[in-house]
Order: C-alpha cells, then sequence, then structure tokens
C-alpha cells in the first residue's frame, strides 16, 4: 500500500460499484441539492456533486437560491422537497450565508430524505444504533482508513474539529473498530499533545497548515478534512510538506476526503432511494 492515502481512486471504485446497483436494481434514485448564495467553494463542491449523480444515474435537481433569501424562503423550499415524491434525497449545501440559521433549516428537513445525515434525529439515531445509516462524511473518512489494511483495535485517534456533532458519527465507527477516539477543539491548550498520542490523526478545523510535524506522532494514519484556500491553491489543515515523512499514511488535499465524501453521498442516495 502507497503512504498517499488515494481518495480518487478508491471513490471511482464506488462508484463504479454504485452504477452497477442502480442498473441492476432498476432503481431510480433523485437528489435534490439547494445551494445559498456565492460562495465559490460551494459552487464547485455541488457541481462536482452533480457530475458524479449524472455519470452513476442519480437525477439531479438544483435549487439555486439567492445569498440575501430570508430564512422563510428557504424553509418553503425544503417543505417543498420534503412533499415531492420524486425526490428522496435533500441535501443542503453548507455553509449556509451567516444570516441564516443552519440548525433551524437542517432541522426543517425530512429525516428520511436527510442524505447527508445531518439531521439531529439521524444523528441520535445512528449514534445510539437504532439505524444503521451512516452520515456520509464520516463513512468516507473511516473507508480511507479502512484501506489503509492497519489493524485498528488499541489504537489511539485525535479528531481536530470545531464542531463536535458532526464528528460524533466518525469516533462511533472508530470506537467499533476497538479505537480510543477524542474528539478536540483547535483552540484547546492541549491540542498539540492530544495530536502527538494519535495514531490516528484527523483534521476537520478549517486551518491551513495547522498541523505541524512537531504535532505527529511517528507512524501515524493521517486523514486530512480541511480545504482551505491559500492564493490559487487549495491547501488541507495539515503542512503536508513536512508532515508527509512523518506519517505511515497520510491523504492529500484535493484527492483525498474530498472525492469520498461525494462517493459516500451517492450511496447515501441510493440507500434512501432503495428504502422508499
Ligand atoms: N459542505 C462541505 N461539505 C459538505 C457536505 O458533505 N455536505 C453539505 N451539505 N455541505 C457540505
Amino acid at each position: 500500500m502507497d503512504k498517499i492515502i488515494d481518495g480518487r481512486a478508491l471513490a471511482e471504485k464506488i462508484r463504479q460499484e454504485i452504477k452497477e446497483e442502480i442498473h441492476k436494481k432498476n432503481l431510480r434514485p433523485s437528489l435534490a441539492v439547494i445551494l445559498i448564495g456565492n460562495d465559490p467553494a460551494s459552487h464547485l463542491y455541488v457541481s462536482l456533486k452533480k457530475r458524479a449523480c449524472q455519470e452513476v444515474g442519480v437525477d439531479f435537481h438544483e435549487y439555486l437560491l439567492a445569498e440575501n433569501s430570508s430564512e422563510e424562503e428557504v424553509l418553503t423550499v425544503v417543505d417543498f422537497l420534503n412533499k415531492d415524491e420524486q425526490v428522496n434525497a435533500i441535501l443542503i449545501q453548507l455553509p449556509l450565508p451567516k444570516h441564516l440559521d443552519t440548525d433551524k433549516i437542517i432541522l426543517a428537513m425530512d429525516p428520511k430524505k436527510d442524505v447527508d445525515g445531518f439531521h439531529p434525529q439521524n444523528i441520535n439515531n445512528f449514534l445510539s444504533k437504532q439505524s444503521d445509516f451512516v452520515p456520509g462524511l464520516a463513512l468516507g473518512i473511516y473507508k480511507l482508513i479502512e484501506s489503509t489494511g492497519e489493524n485498528l483495535a488499541n489504537k489511539k485517534a485525535t479528531i481536530v474539529a470545531k464542531s463536535n456533532i458532526l464528528y460524533q458519527p466518525v469516533a462511533k465507527l472508530l470506537n467499533d473498530q476497538g479505537v480510543t477516539t477524542t474528539i478536540v477543539h483547535p483552540g484547546d491548550k492541549d491540542i498539540s499533545d492530544r495530536c502527538r498520542e494519535a495514531d490516528i490523526l484527523i483534521s476537520a478545523c478549517g486551518k491551513a497548515f495547522f498541523i505541524t510535524e512537531d504535532m505527529v506522532k511517528e507512524d501515524a494514519i493521517v486523514i486530512d478534512v480541511g480545504t482551505n484556500q491559500v492564493g490559487e491553491s487549495t491547501v488541507g489543515d495539515v503542512d503536508y510538506s513536512t508532515v508527509f515523512a512523518k506519517a505511515k499514511f497520510i491523504t492529500p488535499v484535493p484527492g483525498g476526503v474530498g472525492p469520498m465524501t461525494v462517493a459516500m453521498l451517492l450511496y447515501n442516495a441510493v440507500k434512501l432511494a432503495s428504502q422508499n
């Protein structure tokens, strides 16, 4: 296994499997994406999702709303899609413009159509083992770690994230494999120590070059969820050029976690379509 975990290649393999499943089971999955505002990165991600859907045979519907849309306008679209029988999966592209209440809008989604698995009811059902619907982001990260072939039992993982709730499902997937997992905030005083003790280090704090070589344990598996714009380049949270030598396995940015979250989005859209 190469030291660089190739998220693009793994995602391509998964997309092929999904395409075959849609064809074999004669499914008609349908995903509606709500994209609010002009954030260039969000527009890029949605265009990648659209292309991936079209490639595997998931119907794709785009709802583009103006940057200054009111909460009421957004909730009207969510309500419309909740009731639309042609649509079995809904995704609200994040981050939302600052004047909108993200929690409230996510909460308005029909949990049965919430393809990201971000609705609190879906997160709670998954964490309390009442559902096997794994949020795509968590599943993508987990599959990248699994692809290393490393024995995970008794390893320690540290997840660096500003929001605890989105990463609890990753922690659960790892805990189920015997990994002791802690979620830490990038502002924590002991952040360097928490990172340095990790056999598996996952950074999702959205700060370019935040994870430096001295914060990484020798032979760690390093998963970089960050996508940060620095000038013309997209870089992760990890200072890749120095951390590379120390890690046993590492995901690149771009080409690591990004393609996997798109592949797992397709996987979950098909799952929702099969359940209805
Ligand atoms: N913005 C960046 N990644 C994601 C994602 O996985 N889902 C949604 N809804 N928004 C995102």
